[in-house]
């Protein structure tokens, strides 16, 4: 398949809790991470070559205000205080991607809450194929 997806029900959950009371997340439920920094969801990514890997993290925030998280992979800041900004509802979940380098084998992604307001709703993390990213040659 050109992706692969890690729900975040399903991840290592420090200081979270896995809900489906708003609508609209895929698989069983969402992590709602409790309001503290630190908060974290942690995936176990396995990957068969090395690249530079778009990482799609599937969000709510039905705040208004920002709840940024740091991403590390393997231990690495990948995005450091990556911006989770409103969605206007808990219910309305946006996309959110980067790319990060991944070696072949075992991956450790990490989406930490650096804020007292902890993480965004989180419903799913998004391994996509390097070459689906990149552009048809001529
Ligand atoms: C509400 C909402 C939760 C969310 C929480 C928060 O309680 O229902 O899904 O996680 O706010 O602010 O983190």
């Amino acid at each position: 398949p050109a992706f692969t997806d890690y729900q975040a029900e399903s991840a290592t959950i420090s200081q979270g809790l896995v809900e489906s009371n708003h609508a609209g997340y895929t698989g069983t439920g969402f992590v709602n991470y409790d309001n503290v920094t630190g908060s974290y969801v942690q995936f176990t990514v396995s990957v068969t070559a090395a690249g530079n890997y778009p990482l799609t993290l599937r969000y709510a925030n039905g705040t208004t205000i920002d709840r940024p998280m740091d991403i590390t992979v393997n231990g690495s800041p990948a995005a450091p205080g990556l911006s989770f900004p409103g969605t206007g509802a808990w219910p309305t979940w946006v996309d959110k991607t980067i790319t990060a380098s991944l070696t072949a084998g075992t991956n450790t992604i990490r989406a930490a809450a650096t804020t007292v307001n902890g993480g965004p709703n989180l419903d799913r993390l998004r391994v996509t194929a390097p070459s689906d990213s990149q552009p048809p040659t001529a």
